[in-house]
């Protein structure tokens, strides 16, 4: 058996995602995760998709003796780390706790990795990093900002993973920053399970189609876009998962990898809420109002790059994301709070 793949966060939303197409590839992994955004239930639901761990370990990133001991337990080929926290409001609110979480979280798994002499990573970047791009669609090379803590933790920990690579030719890190992942697995297990209520479009839209809630709110109708609302790059979570895989593979050798995950489709709210509508036979109550603070009117993805490095080229078009992000609600109404 090959050695396995560490993966941080791994009972989240697109590390569970990610664990089941790497058993599908045969790929033994296994899963460290404090359970502080995700529900013990995942590991019940991946045994049923025959993609169970190796072994599950209840551990925070910062806990370097906890980091320790599984790197004594296992010979581990690589490390995918999507431990972090990622909600850009309560960022906002608690910055001093992103840094720690990310940023410190980050440093001790590289501390930890370092002293275990595996250094492979995959790390969980976001499209957030290009703060409000100059352009469409944007490439690898644009200029970064951060406009919030959340932001920063992230540019940060690029920061630090790059400056690692510029001095030390032993690493292979690839940088993946993800546009806008959404849908879930096709099994209707596995999904996106938010607490309290949804930031993002995709949960917020599935929860009013439930009749969980009344009415989407749709920020702001007169931006510079065809249709005056928000455009984003939404790629399936599975197409997702599967980049991380390509990631892995591409990494065969030490490098700094850094590409953009999406799809290179720039889709409207509007566009959204009716392609919604058509796929489910279920039409989304909104209302326009102003627009959220802090929102960017469009932000999509150059991804030629991971194409050209990774091999990797997103699959499933928007259809496809909104049938399974509605059979995953529709199966789960409360989330992983509800057992099938
Ligand atoms: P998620 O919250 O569903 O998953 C993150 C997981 O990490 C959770 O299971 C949580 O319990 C765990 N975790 C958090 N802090 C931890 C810590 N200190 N120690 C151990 N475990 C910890 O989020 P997700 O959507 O799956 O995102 C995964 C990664 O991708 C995050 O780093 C996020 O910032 C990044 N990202 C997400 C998106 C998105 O839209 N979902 C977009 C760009 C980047
Ligand atoms: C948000 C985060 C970003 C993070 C990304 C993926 C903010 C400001 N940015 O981006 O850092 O990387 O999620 O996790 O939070 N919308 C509505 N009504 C809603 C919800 C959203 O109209 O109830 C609109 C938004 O204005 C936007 C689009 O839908 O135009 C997508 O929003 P969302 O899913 O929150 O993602 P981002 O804003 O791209």
């Amino acid at each position: 058996m090959q050695d396995p793949i560490l993966l941080t966060g791994g009972t989240g939303f697109i590390g569970a995602h990610t664990a089941t197409a790497l058993a599908s590839a045969k790929l033994p992994f296994v899963i460290l995760d404090n359970l502080s955004n995700s529900s013990a239930k995942v590991l019940d639901r991946l045994a049923r998709l025959n993609a169970s761990p190796l072994a599950f370990v209840n551990a925070d990133v910062r806990d370097a003796q906890a980091l320790d001991a599984v790197f004594a337990r296992f010979k581990f080929s690589g490390v995918i780390h999507f431990a972090g926290l990622k909600a850009v409001g309560e960022s906002v609110a608690q910055p001093l706790r992103y840094f720690d979480n990310n940023v410190n979280g980050t440093l001790q798994l590289l501390q930890a990795m370092q002293r275990a002499g595996v250094k492979k990573i995959v790390f969980s970047s976001s499209a957030t990093v290009y703060g409000d791009p100059a352009s469409v669609p944007i490439r690898e090379d644009a200029a970064l900002s951060a406009t919030n803590p959340y932001g920063r933790s992230k540019l940060l920990c690029e920061d630090m993973l790059r400056e690692l690579a510029r001095v030390d030719n032993s690493w292979k890190i690839a940088l993946l920053r993800y546009f806008n992942p959404v849908g879930a697995h096709e099994s209707g297990l596995l999904g996106e399970s938010p607490h309290g209520v949804p930031n993002n479009l995709m949960p917020f839209m599935t929860q009013v189609a439930m009749g969980q809630r009344e009415h989407l709110q749709i920020f702001g109708n007169d931006y510079d876009t065809p249709d005056g609302t928000g455009m984003r790059d939404y790629l399936h979570v599975m197409d997702l998962a599967q980049g991380h895989l390509a990631a892995l593979q591409a990494l065969d050798a030490p490098k700094l990898l850094t590409v953009n995950l999406g799809t290179g489709q720039g889709v409207s709210v509007k566009q959204m809420v009716d392609t919604f509508a058509r796929v489910t036979g279920v039409p989304i109550a909104h209302r326009f109002v102003a627009r959220r603070p802090g929102d960017i009117a469009q932000c999509w993805a150059d991804p030629t790059l991971a194409q050209q490095l990774l091999g990797w080229k997103a699959q499933l078009g928007l259809d496809r994301m909104c049938a399974d992000a509605w059979r995953w609600q529709s199966m789960n109404p409360q989330g992983f709070d509800t057992s099938l």
